[in-house]
């Protein structure tokens, strides 16, 4: 059993990588059995691995060629590398998690892409199916916020988007954008992939919440994603639990520790961050967003 998920929006500073790190280390957390959870960085600035890790571990990691980089440029020439060659663990956070590690170098990678044998868009998807050999059965991709190669291969890679948003007026646009370079993108896929195997969306996350106006517009989003169907078939749920805009998310990325275990921070966050991951659990790893109500 796989299960991989991207975190996904073509604005910046959503939370994106937040979200990811979080949920990925809470699953670890709590899911029963051995499976292991994987972090792939697939962004230039390797804000997963300089959250888990430091600025320091992740330069290191860059030198000795053990980043998701050197992955992708192994796996477009052809040859099938050994993911724990790669794959660092986590062991400050949790014995069954892992990363592998963003690189600097990593937009140089949308270029190689588009040369290497075979269809570029399914190589994260080659990545993803092999870890299962290795006892990762789930996987979260940390995209950056572009639409391009990198984030297309990992949606490609996906059973699951989840879109945080941040609900301001910038937020609508980005919501609605993401619609119509998505729908295109869909065409694309779809030569590719049966309609069983497209990413179905896990759910928009309201986050970053400050004012009342941000309610407000989140009701108008959550509004407009309830008119949409994805691929006529799936509903696009929406989280009820909306993540309040607070320090606490910055005092634990400076500290490095997830924010479910981070000492000194708000109660509130906390219990935000627990109601928000049980809405995660019930669309995502227990598949709730697939079932479609007749
Ligand atoms: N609920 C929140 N309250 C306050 N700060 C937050 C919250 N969520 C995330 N942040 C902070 O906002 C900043 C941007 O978050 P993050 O890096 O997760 O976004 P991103 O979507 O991954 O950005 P990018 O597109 O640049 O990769 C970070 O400094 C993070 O600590
Ligand atoms: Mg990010």
């Amino acid at each position: 059993m796989l299960k991989v998920i991207t975190f996904f929006n073509v604005k910046g500073g959503v939370g994106k990588t937040t979200l990811t790190v979080n949920t990925a280390a809470k699953l670890a957390h709590v899911h029963p059995g051995k499976s292991k959870v994987l972090i792939l960085d697939l962004d230039a600035q390797a804000g997963a691995t300089n959250y888990i890790f430091g600025a320091e571990q992740q330069e290191y990691y860059e030198k000795e060629e053990r980043t998701l980089y050197n992955l992708l440029l192994e796996t477009f020439s052809g040859s099938q590398p050994n993911i724990d060659d790669y794959a660092v663990k986590a062991f400050n956070w949790s014995g069954k998690l892992y990363v592998v590690p963003g690189s600097y170098s990593i937009l140089e990678a949308e270029k190689a892409a588009l040369t290497s044998t075979g269809l570029w868009l399914l190589k994260l998807r080659e990545i993803v199916h092999r870890a299962v050999d290795f006892g990762y059965n789930y996987i979260f991709i940390d995209p950056p916020a572009t639409f391009g190669v990198l984030t297309k291969m990992a949606l490609a890679a996906s059973q699951y988007f989840v879109i945080p948003v941040i609900p301001d007026q910038l937020g609508l646009g980005a919501f609605k954008l993401l619609d119509k370079g998505f729908r295109t993108f869909i065409v694309d896929l779809r030569t590719v992939l049966s309609i069983d195997e497209l990413p179905v969306c896990g759910g928009v996350v309201f986050n970053r919440l400050k004012s009342k106006t941000h309610y407000i517009i989140a009701d108008k989003i959550a509004e407009e994603a309830r008119r949409h169907k994805l691929y006529g078939r799936y509903p696009i749920p929406v989280y009820k639990t909306r993540l309040d805009d607070t320090v606490d998310y910055t005092k634990c990325l400076e500290k490095h520790e997830p924010i479910f275990t981070c000492k000194g921070i708000n109660k509130k966050t906390k219990e935000q961050f627990e109601s928000y991951f049980k809405e995660f659990y019930a669309y995502v790893v227990e598949d709730g967003a697939r079932k479609v109500k007749k």
